[in-house]
């Protein structure tokens, strides 16, 4: 789980004004609100006192109170601001006292949180770490558009969730249906990758010809104008763009740890295409949600089998993009413990193959 990253919490339509909601990230019990204002907040769900979980006290829209002995929390930096039990002469520094506290913004329906990397075993807390750069987005090519989001939590690690999302050889076999392709329409595919900043791209390619989606695409672009491109960066973020002449299609998926045997993937898409056209997003929300309710399913199937700590493997091709994911996460963690600047894995384009 690798920590000095942005991670999506929470929907933000879940989270109201003056209310606590329970959040885990990377086994890091959270507390998340919104102030008076509407402005959204991440605490460690631990008191500093005697860590009496945070949700458990009283919010006022500005600060939280703590259920066991009432010391009180600004809710955007932790802290402290309060201790109810001093008395007048007893000079202890309320303020030198922090809740933990983490960056928090809010970007295209949900609340992101900032994990920093940790401080020093047994360190209480200061003031919040920053941020290095705003939380992801996803990328809009026009004024107007549309968004939804889904999200799935699948019962495997982190890492089986992320290879499952990148994994180009299980969509014959789990994304069956009438709509979108069989099992016999499996063929050789070729796809051209080339390495970004922390990740890897498919570089911009005009999408197979034998999925139903991209032969309705085809009613609005010259086929040739259609072009997908895919890009996946540490620590969890997939994106895809599809561009039809003026109308785009684009999408940021992450697969969030919330403990060591669980991840949640949450996908937010947004489109210019079909705006008009009534049942579109529903229709399109369906269609995600059946795909990833098809991983899903997987992952919890797969989970059984994993119990038992088999033997595994990744091969050539068609796991090359798995291996380079776990090959960019060793490049970033040893360039955190030397302090030298990362070695891609990559050192130039390269062509894949395989049949899907
Ligand atoms: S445990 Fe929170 S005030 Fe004592
Ligand atoms: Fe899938």
């Amino acid at each position: 789980m690798l920590t000095g990253f942005w991670y999506r919490a929470l929907p933000a339509d879940r989270v109201h004004r003056n209310q606590l909601h329970k959040a885990t990230l990377l086994e890091i019990p959270l507390v998340i609100g919104r102030d008076r204002l509407g402005k959204p907040f991440a605490l460690r769900d631990a008191c500093p006192h005697r860590g009496m979980p945070l949700h458990c006290g009283r919010f006022d829209g500005e600060n939280l109170e703590c259920g066991y002995h009432g010391w009180q929390f600004d809710v955007h930096n932790g802290q402290c601001e309060l201790i109810p039990s001093l008395t007048s002469d007893q000079k202890l520094k309320v303020d030198r006292i922090y809740a933990g506290s983490y960056p928090c913004e809010e970007q295209d329906h949900f609340i992101w949180v900032y994990i920093p990397d940790p401080g020093p075993p047994g360190a209480g807390f200061g003031p919040p770490a920053e941020a290095p750069e705003p939380s992801p987005e996803v990328e809009k090519f026009s004024g107007k558009y549309k968004v939804a989001y889904l999200q799935a939590e699948m019962p495997v690690s982190i890492d089986h969730g992320i290879i499952g999302l990148m994994d180009p050889a299980h969509g014959p076999f789990v994304h069956q249906a009438w709509w979108w392709r069989t099992r016999h329409s499996i063929h050789e595919k070729q796809k051209h990758f080339e390495p970004i900043p922390n990740g890897f791209r498919m570089s911009a390619h005009t999408p197979s010809s034998n999925s139903a989606p991209y032969k309705f695409l085809r009613l609005y672009a010259e086929a040739d104008s259609i072009t997908t491109t895919i890009d996946f960066r540490l620590p969890n973020i997939r994106t895809e763009t599809i561009r039809a002449g003026k109308y785009w299609f684009s999408s940021l998926t992450t697969v969030t740890p919330i403990t060591r045997s669980h991840c949640r993937i949450d996908v937010v898409a947004a489109w210019n295409l079909f705006r008009w056209v009534p049942f579109v997003p529903e229709l399109l929300k369906y269609v995600f949600a059946k795909f990833v309710e098809q991983d899903r399913r997987t992952m919890e199937l797969q989970a059984e089998g994993l119990r038992y700590n088999p033997h595994l493997m990744l091969i050539d091709d068609a796991d090359r993009p798995a291996k380079w994911y776990f090959q960019l996460k060793s490049a970033h963690l040893e360039s955190k413990r030397t302090g030298q600047p990362m070695t891609h894995p990559m050192t130039g384009a390269v062509t894949l193959k395989w049949r899907s």
